[in-house]
């Protein structure tokens, strides 16, 4: 893009007035460039202004800062960005894949100096106008390939180095070989220059393939499973740890499996969803012993495990909260249902989402009671009323 700075901010708060005053993406296009309304800059010009509305609820800074769409979805979220951050603060750090800098605007709080380094034009210049925009000193940006030794030449020594690879949109499942660059080739180009690194990596990945040692951190934000940092080096805490957001709780220790649930669970008694970053990284178990409490643990289908309690429970890894109304087989499920007064049934198991409303209705259809209840799924159908906490769908 031609524009500087200035161009470009002047450029997007025009851009944002002429949509709220309704006018349609065709015709800012033509305003913004009469003769060539296809030009990419425009385009992008037009997407920084209409993802605004957006950056704000990822960045307390974002109705000022310039993200694209794209850039906006894979920046990383700053409640997470902070809590990386304050783990790599110090003199000095290098974000070597830094996007369009979600990550830069946080490790430029917690870090004296910071190189950014990013290979795509469009994201570096976009990166630039960030660090401009809140006039962050102390931040350096280098377009360019950080495989490259010049690159990594720049790299002031002693400094951690974080990177949030590119990857793939899709499945969940996913291994090192799919993300770019790859983290251990970005160890072997800086392991003489950098003390501990910080890899952003895909939550569900497995760690079979990951060889170098290192702790894994499994983040959940607003009780979904959202990121895994594999931290080597002087910034390695333990094997694994596990950390909610924007909560702040947080453990470290070695996976563990949860022990065979030994007693039944019964009507009346409380249900405790477990956050997916304690269930992910196996320390459940040692959270739960932490607590002293006798809490009972049925862990569903690898991702959702509830906990059970004849007494409440208060702790920070705690998601939705509800009391037991029924447990019963398939066969018996609308029968229960009904028995308990049900009228709206929450799909809470695996159920492809085309086939969600289908499922809910089809059980639904028989019920005329109030209560507002939550299906789960193991080897038998749990049916929990949810009290307190946040009611999702
Ligand atoms: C997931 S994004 C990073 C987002 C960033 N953490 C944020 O918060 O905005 C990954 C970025 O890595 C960049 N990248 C991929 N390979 C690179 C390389 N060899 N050198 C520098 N940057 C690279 C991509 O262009 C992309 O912008």
């Amino acid at each position: 893009m031609e524009m500087g700075y200035e161009g470009v901010r002047a450029a997007v708060s025009r851009i944002e007035g002429w949509k709220r005053s309704g006018i349609t993406d065709r015709n800012v296009l033509e305003r913004i460039g009469p003769r060539t309304p296809d030009d990419p800059a425009s385009r992008v010009l037009l997407d920084i202004a209409k993802t605004r509305k957006r950056s704000g609820g990822k960045y307390s800074d974002g109705k000022r800062l310039f993200f694209t769409a794209e850039g906006l979805r894979w920046g990383t979220p700053e409640v997470a960005a902070e809590h990386c951050a304050s783990r790599l603060s110090g003199p000095s750090a290098a974000d070597v894949t830094c996007g369009q800098g979600g990550q830069v605007l946080s490790l430029a709080r917690h870090c004296d100096r910071v190189l950014a380094v990013e290979i795509d034009p469009l994201n570096a210049f976009i990166a630039s106008l960030n660090i401009e925009e809140l006039s962050l000193d102390n931040v350096s940006l280098v377009r360019g390939d950080c495989m490259d030794p010049g690159i990594a030449g720049k790299v002031e020594p002693g400094s951690y180095v974080f990177s949030d690879p590119a990857r793939p949109q899709g499945a969940l499942e996913r291994s090192l070989d799919d993300i770019v660059p790859d983290p251990r080739r970005i160890l072997s180009v800086y392991s003489d220059i950098s003390p501990g690194f910080c890899f952003e990596v895909p939550p569900y990945m497995s760690l079979d393939q990951v060889e170098f040692p290192c702790e894994a951190e499994y983040l959940s934000l607003d009780r979904r499973l959202n990121r895994l940092n594999l931290y080597t080096g002087d910034l390695m805490k333990g094997a694994v740890s596990a950390v909610v957001l924007p909560g702040g709780y947080s453990i470290t220790g070695v996976s563990r499996q949860l022990p065979l649930m030994e007693e039944k669970i019964v009507s009346g008694e409380y249900a405790y969803e477990a956050d997916p970053a304690l269930v992910r990284s196996g320390l459940l178990r040692d959270a739960l012993e932490e607590t002293g409490m006798d809490i009972k643990a049925l862990c569903l289908d690898g991702r959702r495990c509830l906990l059970f309690s004849r007494e409440p429970i208060e702790a920070g890894f705690l998601g939705m909260a509800y009391k037991v109304v029924s447990i019963c087989s398939e066969d018996a499920l609308s029968r229960e249902l009904k028995d308990a007064g049900a009228g709206k049934v929450t799909l809470r198991y695996n159920v492809d989402p085309s086939e969600y409303w289908e499922r809910r209705l089809e059980l639904e259809s028989g019920l005329n009671g109030d209560k507002k209840v939550h299906l789960f799924k193991g080897e038998q159908c749990l049916i929990l009323e949810p009290f307190g906490g946040r009611i999702t769908r």
